[in-house]
Formats: structure tokens, sequence, C-alpha cells
């Protein structure tokens, strides 16, 4: 089948590559005309595993093609699909300029039918919007032309996108039109081989799938922080509990882990999208509201217990800092909690010395040059001489490091560990001092 994707970002790369792989034909618009010509080159802008040899592969054999000519992108497929960013507005709410520009620009150029598929994550209701801006462009063109609208919301994982959609557990799509539900069933049957995974619904009961699954994964992580906050003052140790909750086929083992907050560009974004949503439709979301809050609070629990360590004098002090990306296997920093950390020791006049295997370029990115940062090449030469190593994200390559080296490294031997990676017992023998979450100190 003939695809096109507009918005070739975590989403709509992988999910191009991976449909090319299956055998589509697929374009790929994006308006960063940077990265289109990086990828026509075989330079993969994210850093996501098992990307980079499907793009290739399938760009050379002539099924993955990129452009930033819109109209090129129309006139190709039948299926249009928006991936583009939907970021929060101002208030919170989701911003939708760039999805609706996405579907004028389709209205403007289509000559023949299309199907516009929305993957990006949106509100309830935008499909009535996207609808009516077709509708509004086709009619000023004197055009009358079919057009669908469906939404097919996106659930992979960033660090193990590639995995989720090759195998999804599910692949949602609302739509009210048979032949929609024909052809969406047609361009995933290479992925449904094993079993059917297709679940069909009405447009707006897919958009709010979406949510409640996002948002009931963020409830899991505020929850178990909440959780880990109350075992600190009670003297239990939330590892424990964990396990002892996990065991729990009810409750399970996943998404159950106390840290230092949850980030991304999907989990803070989408709690806070919902809760703008209830707002207009006169409900107030007290348990959404609540998982934002503790969640807030917890991506300043690293830097509380930094400035307790040393009695609230932090200027002129260097932590080394292991992780920046929101999570391990991505360079994404969106939202991430190392950001939060780093910005607050920067106030307090300290430095950081930074590592993460992935995401150097993007802090690099985002922060520019300045005094008070340094990315390290490795992660043991950001511990040399800092006053304290700060563990934000639980990358493999941080599990199981050199205890001596760290103690012989560091001005002094402190670690604060936001994910709980290290045996408080273990440390205390090494003679380190040892911060964690939800555990006694
Ligand atoms: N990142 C995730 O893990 C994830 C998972 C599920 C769903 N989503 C949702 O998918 C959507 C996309 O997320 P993302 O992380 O891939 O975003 P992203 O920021 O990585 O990529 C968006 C891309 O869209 C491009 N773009 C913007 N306007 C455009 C236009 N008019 N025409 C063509 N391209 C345009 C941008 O240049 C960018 O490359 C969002 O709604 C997000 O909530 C993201």
């Amino acid at each position: 089948m003939k695809v096109t994707f507009f918005g070739i970002g975590y989403v709509g790369l992988v999910q191009a590559a991976v449909l090319a792989d299956a055998g589509h034909d697929v374009m790929c618009v994006d308006v960063d005309e940077r990265k289109i010509e990086n990828l026509k080159n075989g330079i993969i802008p994210i850093y996501e595993p098992g990307l980079t040899p499907i793009v290739e592969h399938n760009h050379s054999e002539g099924r993955l093609h990129f452009t930033t000519d819109s109209k090129e992108g129309v006139a190709f497929g039948e299926l249009q699909f928006i991936a583009v960013g939907t970021p929060p507005d101002e208030d919170g709410s989701a911003d939708l300029k760039y999805v609706l520009t996405v579907a004028e620009t389709i209205a403007t150029h289509m000559t023949s039918r299309k199907i516009i598929v929305d993957k990006s994550t949106v509100p309830v209701g935008p499909a009535d919007k996207v609808r009516d801006k077709v509708t509004e462009v086709l009619s000023s063109r004197g055009a009358d032309i079919e057009c669908h609208v469906v939404s097919n919301p996106e659930f992979l994982k960033e660090g193990a996108a590639v995995a989720d959609c090759t195998k999804p557990d599910r692949i949602v799509v609302g739509t009210d039109s048979d032949y929609v539900e024909e052809i969406m069933r047609d361009l995933y049957a290479p992925f449904n081989r094993n079993h059917d995974r297709v679940i069909v619904m009405d447009i707006r009961s897919a958009e709010l799938t979406k949510y409640a699954a996002n948002c009931m994964l963020a409830t899991k992580i505020s929850f178990m922080n909440e959780m880990s906050n109350i075992a600190e003052r009670l003297g239990a140790d939330i590892e424990a509990v964990r396990h002892g909750i996990g065991s729990d086929s009810r409750i399970g083992y996943s998404f159950i882990y106390p840290g230092c907050g949850y980030g991304g560009s999907c989990f803070p974004k989408d709690v806070q999208a919902l809760i703008r949503t209830t707002d207009g439709i006169g409900y107030d979301a007290e348990i959404l509201r609540s998982v934002e809050s503790v969640n807030y609070r917890q991506k300043e629990k690293l830097f509380d217990k930094i400035q307790r360590h040393f009695d609230g004098d932090l200027q002129g002090k260097t932590f080394a800092v292991w992780g920046l990306s929101f999570k391990p296997n991505t360079d994404d920093m969106r939202e991430a909690p190392s950001r939060v950390l780093m910005e607050a020791l920067w106030n307090a006049g300290a430095r950081v010395q930074a590592f993460d295997p992935e995401a150097m370029n993007e802090c690099q990115r985002i922060y520019g040059q300045r005094d008070d940062l340094t990315l390290m090449g490795t992660a043991e030469t950001a511990l040399k001489n800092a006053d304290a190593l700060v563990t934000v994200t639980e990358w493999q390559q941080f599990r199981a490091p050199d205890f001596d080296l760290i103690k012989n490294s560091l001005s002094t031997p402190v670690i604060f560990d936001g994910r709980n990676m290290y045996n408080p017992k273990r440390l205390a023998k090494q003679g380190i001092t040892y911060y964690s979450i939800g555990r006694p100190a």
C-alpha cells in the first residue's frame, strides 16, 4: 500500500520504517529540512535501538522515501498519517496547531480520495476539527473529493519502539466507516499473523483510549512514589513493599518502580491535557491532578536530599550526574527529571559533570555552552573530584559500577540514587554514604 507520513519524529519515523519493512511503500514528509537531508544521507536523527538498519535497508530498497515537499507527500498515498507533535499549549491543553496545519496542507493539495489517519495524541474531539478544516479548504477550492478521518493512536515506548511497532499489544482504530476499517486492517495485516490485534471503535473512544492508557501508567508511577514517601517516613523499605505488592497478579510488577519522577514527551503532557479537557466539561479530575502534583514534587526529591546532606550549602560544589535522558535507551530529554535536578543545582551555585550514553548531544542542544555544565566522555571521568554522584536514569551500564573507583574518584563518597539501583548494605560496607528513594538511609 502507498502511505504518507507527516511528521518524522520518534513516532513517525519508527512507524514509517516498520511499515516499509513489511512491504508498504512509504513517503516521509517533514518541515525540518536538515532532518530530511540527513535521513536521505543515512543519518538517523534520534537514538532508538534497532531503527538505523531498517531505515537504511528500506531507503536503499526504495520503499522509504524522504521529502520536505508536502505536495509530493499528499499526491503519494491514499493513507495520509499525521504524526506531528501535540505539545502543551500555554494552559496545558494539547496544542493542535501542527495537526491542523497538516490537515490544511492535505486538503489544499489533494486531488483524489484520502484517508487522514491521526496518529498524534490528541484530546477527544479533534477528528471533528480535522474534518471541518478539510471541508472548509475543499469548499474554498470548489472541490468535491472524498476524505475520511480516522483515529489510530500510537502506543509505542521510546527505547523499545521498533519492537512495539512490529509486535504491538493492540492496534486501536477509531472509525465509523467500513471502508476505512478494511483498509486499516489491510495495512496492519503483516503485524497480525499471530493473532488479531486490531481493536475497532468509534473515534472519540479511540482518542480517549490513548489518554486513559498514559494516565493509568502515570498514576501507577505517582502512586508508587507516594508510597515511597510514606515508607521513608515510617522507616519501611519501598523495594520490599514493591516485591510484596507486585506478587499479587492483580497488581503485577510492571510500572511500580519508585524513582525521581516520570518525564518524557508523553506522560506529563497527556496527563495535563486530559485535566484541561475535563476542566472544559465541568468535571474535576481529582486523581489526575494528584498524579501530576505528586510527580512535580518527586522530581525535586533528589535535589532536596542533596541540599539536606550538604546543609543547604551547594555553592561551588560539583556533582557527577549519571543519566540525562528521561529513561534508558533513548536520547529524549523532554521533561526529564535530570533537567529539574541540574537546573536546581545551578540555581544553588553548584556545577555539574554529566554523562549519558546517548543524550549528550541533546543536552548540549538544550543548554548550550555554560561554565557550570561539563559533558564528560565516560561515566568514570564524570566522577573525577566531584562532591557526590547522582544517578538519574537507570541505564544498564550504571547498574553494577566499580564502587571502589567511585569512592576513590569522588572528593566525598556520597551517592544519591534516583532509581534505587544499588544495595544499601553493600554501599554501607564500602564506606559510601547512600541515599535512595523510599528506603531507610
Ligand atoms: N514519542 C513518543 O514516545 C510517543 C508515543 C506515542 C504517541 N506520541 C504522540 O505522537 C505525536 C508525535 O510525537 P513525537 O515524539 O514523534 O514528536 P516529535 O517532536 O519527535 O516529531 C514531530 C515531527 O513533526 C514535524 N512537523 C511539525 N509540523 C509539521 C508539518 N506541518 N509537516 C510535516 N512535519 C511537521 C517536526 O519537524 C518533527 O520532526 C505526539 O502527539 C505524541 O504525543 C509520542
